[in-house]
């Protein structure tokens, strides 16, 4: 079974004390929480002072997804908010490996996300220090786009790599996840299942979640 992790970016920013409260009462293990700095994608979330908030609210897995440029620059303010597991973009890493030693320095888990046009195999010769790989099946920015079914492929030649270098690495899957792929993406290798408008716009976001869980 996957582990489920929301985003809330999808939830209603003026009720997201509600949005915490469900969630914990829900199947999901994560929260996935989305940040963007108007720079590395064409939009803007939130950031710290609201995930201190969230990291208050609960006491679950609080998965950090940057979008943003030079991400070394907030490894310290991120864990200081509460960041569990803090992801950086490959594509914006220059000094990954550096990268990844300070976020784990930190105490944190070191996740990389990897865009729609960027190969699963640039990741091999990191893969051994890398916790979470997040293959983004949307281009990154935006809640409720469509899946690119491209995504399985990825997936299986990563979790290729993964088995020969004899990693622990999770697959997370980040954009356009719902009832209908969410078994296909399990097959296919993917541990970690991001859903936000799938949650959020769901008529009883709790029974969604449960359902993606037996995928
Ligand atoms: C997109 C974000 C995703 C997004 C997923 O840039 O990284 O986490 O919130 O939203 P849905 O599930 O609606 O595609
Ligand atoms: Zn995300």
């Amino acid at each position: 079974m996957p582990i489920i992790a929301p985003s809330l970016l999808a939830a209603n920013f003026l009720e997201l004390g509600n949005a915490c409260n469900m969630l914990n009462e829900s199947e999901a293990e994560w929260f996935h929480l989305d940040v963007m700095d108007g720079s590395f994608v064409p939009n803007i979330s939130f950031g710290l002072p609201i995930i201190e908030q969230i990291r208050k609210a609960t006491t679950k897995v609080c998965d950090v997804h940057l979008m943003i440029v030079s991400p070394e620059k907030y490894i310290t303010a991120f864990k200081k908010a509460g960041a569990d597991i803090l992801t950086v973009h490959f594509e914006a890493c220059p000094e990954l490996a550096s990268t990844l030693a300070q976020i784990k320095a930190e105490g944190m888990k070191a996740g990389v996300a990897i865009n729609p046009n960027t190969d699963a195999e640039v990741l091999a010769p990191f893969i051994k220090e890398i916790d979470l790989v997040c293959v983004m099946s949307v281009y990154p920015g935006f809640g409720g786009q469509k899946f690119i079914e491209t995504t399985y492929e990825k997936v299986v030649a990563l979790k290729d790599i993964i088995t020969k270098a004899g990693a622990s690495t999770l697959i997370e899957i980040d954009g356009g996840v719902d009832a209908n792929n969410a078994a296909a993406l399990t097959k296919a290798g993917a541990d970690v299942l991001v859903a936000g408008t799938t949650v959020f716009k769901a008529a009883d976001p709790i029974a969604m979640i449960a359902s993606l869980k037996q995928s």
